[in-house]
């Protein structure tokens, strides 16, 4: 399988989703929210009331949950199970269960196959932690997205604000600053840039200016 890949990868709030969205939609190209499928396999072991420490339970339930996604124009609605679970799987709740299962290398091994599988042609933008460095590591386009935690928690509170989502900006920059620490030191697949990644710091900058920035990288 050679379809192009642009990965993009970098820590919660920094951008990514909304930028890779809107790149793969440019591009006319296949989105893989690698997040999404962590988020969901949380949220399906939540219902399935499994143990964190059962690996062998979580592994089996990495497999056997379904997960689907449907871009209705707006925005990527996810189904898990055939259930829309789209907004509960964007809190802060699904985000620390994501992360704590994710930590896990049985479960990031189970996902393997499935995140390769969106890689079809006429291209893929995978947005995630570990797209270039370990999903795709042969990727030609791979961009590492950064902002200031600061700007990172603003973003995501008005985010959250706007869906009705209750939440103070204190605790969100505490849980971001939390899960970055958690994501970057986990023994597998940790968030760091790959060594061919463009870095991309979008601190200051509006939506179409790094939707710019990131197309001119698979222009090249
Ligand atoms: O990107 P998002 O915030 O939806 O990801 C939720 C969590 O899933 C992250 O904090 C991270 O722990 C995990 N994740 C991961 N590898 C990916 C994507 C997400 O470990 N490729």
């Amino acid at each position: 399988n050679d379809a192009p890949v642009l990965t993009i990868d970098g820590p919660s709030g920094s951008g990514k989703g909304t930028i890779s969205r809107l790149v793969a939609q440019r591009l006319g190209w296949h989105y893989l929210d690698s997040g999404a499928l962590y988020r969901a396999i949380g949220l399906a072991a939540a219902w399935a009331d499994i143990d964190l420490d059962d690996h062998g339970a979580l592994v089996r339930c990495t497999f056997d949950t379904r997960i689907g996604f449907r871009d209705d124009g707006d925005e990527l609605r996810v189904l898990v199970n055939d259930v829309d679970a789209t907004d509960e799987l964007r809190t802060e709740t699904a985000g620390a269960a994501a992360s704590a299962i994710a930590a896990i290398p049985e479960v990031r091994a189970a996902l393997k196959d499935r995140q390769r599988d969106f890689r079809r042609p006429p291209g893929l933008v995978a947005d995630g932690r570990d797209m270039g460095t370990v999903i795709f590591p042969d990727a030609p386009f791979k961009v590492f997205m950064t902002a200031s935690a600061d700007e990172r928690a603003q973003r995501r509170y008005k985010q959250l604000n706007d869906k009705g989502v209750s939440v103070t900006l204190d605790g969100l920059l505490r849980e971001i600053l939390a899960r970055d620490a958690r994501d970057a030191q986990r023994a597998v697949a940790p968030l760091r840039p790959a060594e061919d990644a463009v870095r991309i710091d979008t601190t200051g900058l509006s939506i179409p200016e790094v939707v710019e920035q990131v197309l001119a990288q698979v222009a090249r």
